[in-house]
């Protein structure tokens, strides 16, 4: 195939993964465009290779291209950098940047519990009794009895027969689901699942299909054509969308799993501690018991407060990951000590305190009413502590995050290949620790800025 005719062919792909993947054409980086643009060849060359420097000289690679086109668009426009800006104190409702206090919408630590002095304790004390580090594997010696604390403690919330406390969030999704499924198998996932999930997808190197977001119709045609062809299938979701803060229809999913015999793994990040009457999550959010899903994945640096990932389940689910999964536990090093009794000692407080997790619902009910009430386009926010404004256009997003930065208020604009350019939006973590005026003040300074906003110049 000539190079026209390759290229040609990358476009067609291009706009067909746009259209039919949604938020996926994140996945879709330079690095992978020359890959299909040039298939290299394995014959050998009897002449010595004369190599453009484009292929050794990082300076020249065009994801550092794009990188300094962001970076001349903030110089161009006058705006401070604010990526990897430093923060002093803890970050929840509020954070200082540059000796200023801020009200706080970038956070993940919904409830507050990352500054809370029983959590800070739970953490120094583990530090004091087993190190900074266990020194080595879970399997070998790493293991110390918070691990396994936790890993019963959430089980026995969750309704599951066990769970695995893993180093990473994202590794953790990643690791479990590129370890459980083969290429014999098939991978159905909703567009909007989480690049974590994505890329264990692309480490099982199973067939996946995407399905449009929450259209459980199109998830069962895909079954019903699809499933006989496959040994396992698994279905992917999330508990709550981290760009939209949407809840999907879970008894549906379990209802469609088990008609097909397929599986569900629920990524719980932003749902564990947030959702629910009692903020436990889906199952407490939906009355199903752990068992009904399969897989149900948490982050320990949302509503936790620490680090980390865990994934709980079925006992031979748990035992599989934990024995074989690569980067679950196995060559890898353990969660620090201070880090799972942080986890644990917030799993505890979670599970005590609901008020914690039904302020944050309750503050978010009230931003998204007053939003709208205010003619701002909230999209598909509902019943979580994930909150977009909607401004499809990445200029204003970029322009709006800085302006209400001046303003006292850090939030930050959802940008391509985060979301599609025409979804650009800022996102508004709500935290339990919000105020009512906090949240007045926010909403009229996005109106009055919107106003009087520039016209975008359609360079990003
Ligand atoms: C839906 C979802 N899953 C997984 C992760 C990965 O978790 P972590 O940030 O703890 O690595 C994130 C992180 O933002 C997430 O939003």
């Amino acid at each position: 195939m000539d190079i026209q005719s390759k290229l040609t062919r990358l476009k067609q792909q291009l706009n067909s993964t746009t259209q039919s993947n949604g938020y996926n054409t994140a996945t879709i980086n330079p690095s992978t465009i020359n890959s299909l643009v040039s298939t290299p060849s394995l014959t050998p060359s009897s002449t010595p290779a004369v190599v453009p420097q484009q292929y050794y000289d990082p300076a020249l690679f065009p994801e550092y291209k794009e990188f300094t086109t962001m970076e001349w668009f903030y110089e161009k426009q006058n705006y401070t950098q604010n990526l990897f800006r430093k923060h002093a104190g803890a970050s929840g409702a509020t954070v200082s940047i540059d000796g200023r206090e801020l009200i706080n919408y970038s956070s993940y630590n919904y409830l507050g519990l990352a500054n809370d002095p029983r959590v800070k304790k739970a953490a120094q004390t583990a530090v004091e009794e087993f190190g900074t580090s266990t020194g080595s594997g879970r399997s070998i010696t790493g293991e110390v009895a918070p691990h396994q604390e936790f890993e019963r403690e959430i089980s026995e919330i969750l309704g599951t027969e066990d769970a695995v406390l893993s180093v990473g969030g994202y590794s953790t999704n990643t690791f479990s689901i590129g370890y459980l499924c083969r290429a014999q198998d098939l991978i159905i996932y909703d567009e909007l699942i989480h690049n974590s999930a994505l890329t264990g997808c692309k480490l099982a190197g199973s067939r996946r299909f995407s399905f449009p977001h929450n259209d459980y119709d199109a998830l069962e045609n895909l079954l019903a054509t699809h499933r006989s062809n496959f040994e396992r299938v698994l279905i992917l979701t999330e508990g709550v969308y981290s760009m939209d803060g949407d809840i999907p229809d879970i008894p549906r999913l379990i209802e469609i799993k088990q008609k097909y015999q397929a599986l569900l793994m629920v990524d719980e990040a932003h749902s564990m501690g947030v959702i629910g009457p009692n903020g436990l999550g889906v199952t407490d959010y939906f009355k199903v018991s752990g068992k009904e899903i399969d897989i149900l994945y948490g982050s320990m640096s949302k509503a936790f407060g620490t680090c980390g990932g865990y994934v709980a389940g079925p006992k031979p689910l748990v035992t599989i990951l934990k024995h074989y999964a690569p980067g679950v536990l196995l060559y890898g090093a353990s969660p620090t000590p201070a880090n799972t009794a942080a986890g644990l000692e917030t799993l505890r407080i979670m599970r005590s305190h609901p008020k914690l997790a039904q302020r944050v619902q309750a503050n978010a009910a009230y931003f998204i009413e007053k939003a709208q009430a205010a003619g701002l386009n909230t999209y598909n926010s509902k019943g979580s502590g994930v909150v977009p404004i909607m401004t499809q256009d990445s200029e204003l997003a970029l322009w709006l995050s800085v302006t209400l930065f001046d303003q006292g208020i850090c939030t930050y604009p959802m940008l391509y290949p985060i979301v599609p350019r025409d979804k650009s939006r800022l996102r508004f973590f709500i935290n339990t620790n919000h105020t009512r005026e906090q949240i007045d003040y926010t909403i009229d300074c996005i109106v009055n800025n919107l106003r009087v906003a520039p016209p975008s110049q359609g360079v990003m």
